[in-house]
């Protein structure tokens, strides 16, 4: 909702995030709110349910039914939250949305995302070599970004060997 965007836009400006996405101005998180083709979530976790981060998904009613797994940012790394929300939003993007293809982009030295989706069964398309620029001034430089996706028969497959079931997070 508009009034959580206060959350969405702290979460998103925490220098420990900030090196990892390309943040939005509030106006494209009020656009992804408003739009139906995106979806716009909060993420939360533990006994009262407290926010601990968010997620953006566009594509949402794409043609290709490629739906993107446009931004993923937790507060608390490292609890398992990351691998129980991306193993919630496979199933929503294949079961709610009939995806066929659910992809996104990752930076290349972010190996903490770039593992947890390997192991979620997530495949290297590509590389968009140099494509986001980083740093200021002398220290600018080039990061590449790294595609991956997740086809439904692949999931599918996933979900017939038992590596699709909830997951709850080490301190959910
Ligand atoms: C990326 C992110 C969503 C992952 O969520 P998380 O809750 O930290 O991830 P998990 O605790 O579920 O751990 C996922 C895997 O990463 C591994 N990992 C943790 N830190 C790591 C590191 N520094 N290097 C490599 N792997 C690492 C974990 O060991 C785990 O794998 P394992 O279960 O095989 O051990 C979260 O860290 C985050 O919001 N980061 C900042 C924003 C960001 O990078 N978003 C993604 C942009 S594409």
């Amino acid at each position: 909702m508009l009034s959580d965007l206060d959350f969405v836009v702290s979460v998103e400006q925490d220098a420990r995030n900030l090196v990892f996405i390309t943040p939005w101005e509030r106006t494209q998180h009020e656009g992804a709110i408003r739009f139906p083709d995106s979806r716009h979530f909060i993420v939360e976790a533990g006994d009262q349910w407290e926010p601990i981060g968010f997620v953006i998904l566009q594509g949402c009613r794409n043609p290709n039914r490629s739906v993107e797994l446009k931004r993923i940012v937790l507060q608390t790394p490292g609890r398992g939250l990351g691998r129980a929300c991306v193993r919630m939003l496979k199933q929503l993007a294949f079961r709610d949305l009939a995806a066929h293809r659910f992809w996104l982009d990752v930076k290349s030295l972010n190996a903490r995302a770039l593992r947890l989706y390997a192991s979620e069964g997530f495949v290297e398309e590509g590389r968009l070599r140099e494509s986001v620029r980083v740093g200021t001034g002398e220290t600018a430089g080039w990061e590449s970004l790294v595609v991956m996706s997740l086809l439904d028969r692949e999931y599918q497959a996933r979900a017939d060997a038992g590596l699709e079931t909830a997951f709850s997070g080490y301190g959910a």
